[in-house]
């Protein structure tokens, strides 16, 4: 029931955090919702939204701050969109996190189960192995950073606390020279380049540099110049055409302009190689200590056969592959396929198959050839699993099921969904692999019930 008038000023205590990790207030059991304040802070704040339900309030004052509240570290946090909880000590965002799952687990799923602490960063800063940097001309100024939120403009960046310094240099350094490029405009559909892309692997020893570009034109001669005499970690050069009206970054053609097409990083002791287009968690150090939960909950004795569903370029498989009997992975996206195919080459793995197409249906299929794996690694984007994918899994009852999922909500779904279909859900651990943003990734361990 509405009890608030918009544009009206009240006062209130924040008592909690919504899966965006903005404060709640509650006026007469009606909550407002605002941005960039902590639990137990009592503030002043204006009405800007006022729904049947719910609204939307904007801070004017922090009466009582809360002794997690810190500076954000980054100067350009209260305009970008990158980052949604800087305000929040790096302890605080790690509870945060770890009520997000713990309610999705047990009030939205009523899983009754225990949510581990939320697994952080040593340093929880300058991760981002991958950048995609929008560019714009704005009055014939170059701009390039990130959006801000819910907009398409540009906040134009010297620096970004969470992407790796290497690529704040590059960009900086970049900068200058597209002054003599030709920039994209969406509004006219006009113009070369939309997008610069960064991506390094975890020692800075390869770096890929991309142009995502409206046409084929090679405008960017200089820059390479450059770069090869001052940046010898860059080994790989491409250009990405999209000559598509879309929000989505990259389009179907890549040319290599320098070296390979890919990058190659190391994870657990394996190589990977990375190729543009290719799923890559981003954050190196999380990433493994994600992998060793996921691998440590499996229990592989050397006779088991995996299956890593949405492998992307075969990580999760191939990193446990030392423990299991075969590999069978599946991923949608042809680039990682043939990214995942090199990587069982290049890691020595001979046990390995890697199918092209969707999870959902691949599975389907692989179940009527009777294939039965004992453990299925299975990590979805957002989305989650599509319900065929589900029932194929129930069909096939596989000993265990681990679930590694970046997003609550659809992790929820899913596991109750499995949970009524006869798997036993085990204590869920979230780790933190996007500090200082609201998303979370988790990790859960299902058994199949025998009795
Ligand atoms: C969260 S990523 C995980 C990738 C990989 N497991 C890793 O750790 O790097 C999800 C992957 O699923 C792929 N994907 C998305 N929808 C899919 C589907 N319906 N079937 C198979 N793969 C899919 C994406 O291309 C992406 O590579």
């Amino acid at each position: 029931m509405k009890t608030v008038v918009k544009n009206e000023v009240y006062t209130g205590t924040v008592t909690d955090y919504t899966h965006e990790g903005m404060g709640v207030i509650k006026v007469d059991g009606y909550p407002v919702f605002i941005k960039d304040v902590l639990k137990d802070e009592k503030i002043q704040f204006k009405v800007i939204k006022a729904n049947k339900n719910f609204g939307f309030g904007r801070n004017l004052n922090i009466l009582e701050p809360s002794n997690n509240r810190v500076e954000p570290p980054c100067e350009y946090y209260y305009q970008c969109g990158g980052c949604q909880i800087q305000p929040l000590s790096y302890s605080e965002q790690l509870n945060f996190k770890k009520q997000t799952v713990d309610r999705n687990m047990n009030r939205q799923a009523k899983l009754d189960i225990e949510t581990f602490d939320t697994v952080g960063m040593e340093a929880p800063h300058h991760y981002r192995n991958k950048s995609q940097i929008p560019v714009k001309r704005v009055n014939g100024k170059v701009q390039m950073g990130f959006y801000k939120p819910r907009s398409h403009d540009i906040v134009d960046i010297k620096t970004c606390y969470i992407q790796k310094d290497l690529h704040n240099q590059l960009m900086n350094k970049i900068r200058p020279y597209l002054d003599s490029v030709s920039i994209y405009d969406e509004a006219t559909h006009k113009g070369l380049l939309r997008h610069l892309v960064i991506r390094s692997n975890h020692d800075n020893t390869e770096v890929q540099v991309g142009f995502i570009t409206n046409g084929r034109k090679n405008q960017f001669q200089d820059i390479i110049q450059m770069l090869n005499k001052e940046f010898p970690e860059v080994v790989s050069i491409i250009q990405n055409i999209n000559t598509k009206k879309t929000n989505v970054i990259y389009g179907d053609e890549t040319i290599v302009l320098k070296g390979h097409a890919y990058i190659t990083d190391e994870l657990l002791g394996k190589k990977f190689k990375i190729r543009a287009k290719s799923f890559y968690q981003v954050n190196h150090s999380q990433t493994e200590k994600l992998y060793q939960k996921a691998i440590e909950a499996a229990g592989l004795t050397g006779t088991e056969t995996i299956m890593d569903t949405y492998c992307g370029i075969g990580t999760i498989g191939q990193c446990a592959g030392d423990y299991a009997e075969k590999i069978i992975g599946i991923e949608v996206v042809e680039s990682a396929v043939v990214d995942a195919r090199e990587n069982a080459e290049l890691n020595g793995i001979h046990h390995a198959e890697y199918y092209l197409g969707k999870s959902e249906e691949v599975m389907k299929e692989l179940v009527k050839k009777g294939i039965k794996p004992d453990v299925v690694f299975v990590d979805p984007p957002r989305k989650g699993c599509h319900e065929a994918f589900l029932d194929s899994l129930v069909e096939v009852q596989p000993e265990k099921i681990i679930y590694i999922s970046c997003n609550p909500s659809t992790l929820q779904r899913d596991l109750k969904y499995l949970n009524k279909e006869g798997y036993q859900v085990s204590p869920v651990t979230p780790v933190d692999l996007f500090p200082h943003t609201n998303h979370t990734e988790a990790v859960v361990l299902l058994e199949w019930e025998t009795t």
